[in-house]
């Protein structure tokens, strides 16, 4: 077979850039390690930029987004129980939405059906050949048989765990890594959100975040030790946890119900370096990973595909390749931005280990400069309703 792009993982990243090549009259084969219904079972963030918005409208898959998604113009942080809001809307003139992440991961499936766009599942031992060539290839198994995919470039859209990244030599790599000493227990149930925007907050106790997918749905999460498991923590358990966390009033009106998934993410910070080796470029997961507190982990692999999708088509519609030289760099400057802003936040709002006092006093402090400052709430919302592409 012989396509354009092959397009390794049918997560997000890969399955927009599809999206989008294929309207731009670009053909792409992406293929994805697990079935459909696998990938769609997974619960994500869901907090969209409006670049990123505007990219899943872009690529076609933006109709329910736009119907069923909540424009949320601020957000509320809470520090040892005092509330505060930021106006995003005031503050710089910008929104985000809330939609699930699987809601738009399903609605890219069903627009990458309707245009026809070829999207292989269960595909086994993928490898990447040829690289660094003129003629690079991707062979893969499927049903116990061998088969081989000619292409321009690939794409590693395929997330942490993937193939594409270890494809590039270790000596060409370079990987900056942080890992944080805890995780977020998340709950999801189908009990109306506990208030209308978010509410991320610190206490001596831990971190909590108060977030929602729909005005029947919640997502809640508390962070908890790395050593803690899912079973060891009865949704009872939970929402005792969630309510000592949360601000007094909001406790109060804390609607819980029988969790629907309940879960364990580890915070990671990681970037690897460059994002381009010959025919390949990285995408999404692959290249970096962000800890969960600004939500930015969809809303970066948006702007990398941006960047990978501008790029290709300039390559293929005028024969100019500056975007494709330039993509590593240009992806990378804004991934370091979010990451500078999840590691801030991250920092600003945890129970580390071992924090000392002064620790504590620096963190309330950056709330308080958050809570006073037009300055520092303008930076805030700039960051966390996404910097332009
Ligand atoms: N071969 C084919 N597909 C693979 C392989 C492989 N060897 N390894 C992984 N994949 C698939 C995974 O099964 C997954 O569906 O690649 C896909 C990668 O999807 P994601 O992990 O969702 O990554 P990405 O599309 O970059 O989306 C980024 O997802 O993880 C969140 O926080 C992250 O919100 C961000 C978004
Ligand atoms: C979520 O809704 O899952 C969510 C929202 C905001 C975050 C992280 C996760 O910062």
């Amino acid at each position: 077979m012989r396509t354009q792009v092959a397009i390794i993982g049918g997560g997000p990243s890969g399955l927009t850039l599809s999206q989008l090549l294929n309207k731009a009259g670009i053909a792409t084969v992406v293929l994805e390690r697990k079935s459909r219904d696998y990938v769609l079972s997974r619960i994500r963030a869901g907090i969209l930029e409006w670049g990123a918005v505007e990219l899943f409208r872009t690529a076609g898959a933006g109709a329910r987004m736009d119907r069923e998604g909540i424009v949320h113009d601020g957000t509320c942080l809470a520090s040892d129980g005092r509330l505060f809001r930021v106006d995003f809307h005031a503050a710089c003139g910008k929104q985000v939405m809330v939609y699930g992440q699987t809601e738009i991961t399903r609605d890219l499936y069903d627009a990458q059906d309707a245009i026809g766009a070829s999207v292989i599942t269960e595909a086994d031992n993928v490898e990447l050949h040829d690289v660094t060539g003129d003629k690079p290839f991707v062979t893969y198994s499927k049903d116990g048989v061998t088969h081989r995919i000619d292409c321009d470039y690939i794409a590693g859209c395929d997330g942490f765990h993937g193939v594409s990244r270890p494809t590039i030599p270790a000596s060409v790599r370079r990987e900056f890594e942080k890992v944080y000493p805890f995780g977020w227990l998340g709950l999801l149930s189908r009990t109306p959100p506990v208030h209308e925007e978010l509410i991320y907050a610190r206490t001596e106790r831990g971190f909590a975040l108060a977030s929602m997918r729909n005005p029947l749905l919640s997502r809640y999460y508390v962070q908890v030790p790395l050593t803690d498991t899912v079973e060891a923590w009865s949704d009872e358990a939970f929402w005792d946890e969630f309510r000592r966390r949360m601000p007094e009033a909001i406790a109060d009106s804390l609607v819980t119900g029988p969790s629907i998934e309940k879960s364990i993410a580890p915070l990671r910070s990681f970037v690897s370096e460059p994002l381009r080796w010959g025919r390949l470029f990285l995408c999404g997961d692959a290249g970096h990973i962000v800890p969960p507190t600004g939500a930015k982990g969809l809303n970066l692999a948006a702007s990398d595909v941006h960047y990978l999708f501008e790029a290709l088509k300039a390559h293929y519609e005028r024969k100019d390749d500056e975007g494709l030289d330039r993509y590593s760099e240009k992806a990378l400057a804004r991934i370091w931005q979010a990451m500078r802003f999840s590691w801030s936040v991250t920092m600003m709002m945890h129970r580390f280990p071992g924090q000392s006092d002064y620790e504590t006093r620096m963190q309330v402090t950056d709330l308080a400069q958050l809570e006073q400052s037009e300055t520092a709430r303008k930076l805030f919302a700039e960051n966390y309703t996404g910097l332009p592409y």
